[in-house]
């Protein structure tokens, strides 16, 4: 990332959304064998939300955008770009973000999604950023959006425990002032991991439709323990990175926005970065992981509860299937 730029892209609107829906622990204790307990101590989830049956992640993507245009102080017209992080587009294609432009009645400027899991939003961002700095757009809207509920597979315990649905969105703008905004990203894949975390459907393409359902090849599959470890590693060290990149030291930062996945991993996060749990922003004891979505919504929700103040410096650090994992640091305007 270029520091040579008089230019910035700032953060200047933030939005979210999630389904009114509510699933408890106690509701999943119906359906599997598990209990609050168990969900509680292992990954700090009490409930998450659940989208309707004819609500897309389009329609949640668009209300979460819809609140950040307005957050922004801009009109739909006013956005040159749109990208969207998610990996339940409401179809194979046209692009989530086509249907969000119609949704919200933006002008004919380029928009399409990109697939990194529960990486996707910072992996948008930087790309929306880069594409300012490179093009010159002035505003672009950058939505992280899922309805995991429908690649979850509610008859395994082992997973179905773990997601919720809903969106969150920023609106980035180019600014003519240098070190403002985004100050620093980094972002990277492990293809080698790709089997521990995936929707395998399409590459069994020989198998027949019926077993691909008898198998749930076409919902989430996962290696829990896998996925944990390398989480942790792969999480702290991006953090660890990161500020070492930015030349910025753990003590300014002032919040921690890290996805949203399972409370140990972020405890681990915490004790690795020497910076305490009061300056995390924490949420998914509410929502669960909601993947793309999951920074974008916490960062919200911290902007309306006051967390966040102009100046303040904040990391955002994911990691998801693929393997994929970024970072980002920002310096609120
Ligand atoms: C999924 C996760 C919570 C499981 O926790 P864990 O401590 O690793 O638990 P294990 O997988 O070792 O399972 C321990 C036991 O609990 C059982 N178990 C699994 N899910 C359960 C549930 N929902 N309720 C009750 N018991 C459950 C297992 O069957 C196992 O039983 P066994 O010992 O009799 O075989 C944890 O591995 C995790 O969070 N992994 C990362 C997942 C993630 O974040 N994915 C998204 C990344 S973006």
């Amino acid at each position: 990332m270029s520091q040579a730029s008089e230019k910035s892209v700032i953060i200047s609107g933030v939005g979210s959304y999630t389904p009114s829906k509510i699933l408890t622990n106690d509701d999943l204790s119906k359906i599997v064998e598990t209990s609050d307990e168990w969900i509680r101590t292992r990954t700090g989830i009490r409930e998450r939300r659940i989208a309707g049956e004819n609500e897309t992640t389009s329609d949640m993507a668009s209300a979460a955008a819809s609140e950040a245009i307005k957050n922004a102080g801009l009109k739909p017209s006013d956005i040159e770009l749109i990208i969207v992080g998610t990996v339940t587009p409401d179809m194979r294609f046209p692009n989530t973000a086509c249907f969000i432009q119609r949704k919200l009645g933006i002008g004919k400027v380029p928009a399409f999604d990109v697939e990194a899991a529960c990486s996707g939003f910072l992996y948008t961002v930087e790309i929306a950023r880069s594409l300012m700095l490179t093009s010159g757009y002035k505003h672009a809207l950058v939505i992280g959006a899922e309805k995991l509920s429908k690649i979850t597979n509610w008859e395994d315990r082992t997973t179905c425990v773990l997601f919720g649905d809903g969106a969150g969105a920023v609106v980035l703008s180019l600014v003519d002032e240098p070190r403002v905004g985004i100050l620093q990203s980094l972002m990277g894949a492990d293809g080698n991991e790709s089997d521990i975390l995936c929707v395998p459907e399409n590459e069994q393409s020989g198998t027949a439709a019926v077993e691909k359902i008898e198998r749930a090849l076409h919902k989430i599959h996962m290696q829990g323990n896998q996925v944990f470890k390398i989480a942790v590693r792969v999480m702290c060290q991006s953090a660890v990175d990161i500020l070492e990149k930015a030349n910025i030291s753990a003590e300014d930062i002032s919040l921690v926005i890290p996805h949203q996945a399972n409370n140990r991993i972020i405890e681990a996060l915490s004790q690795r970065l020497g910076i305490g749990m009061d300056r995390f922003k924490i949420n998914l004891d509410r929502y669960g992981n909601t993947s793309a979505a999951s920074i974008p919504i916490a960062l919200d929700e911290a902007y309306r509860n006051g967390r966040i103040k102009s100046g303040d410096t904040i990391l955002m650090v994911a990691f998801g299937g693929g393997l994929t994992w970024a970072a980002m640091v920002i310096k609120w305007q």
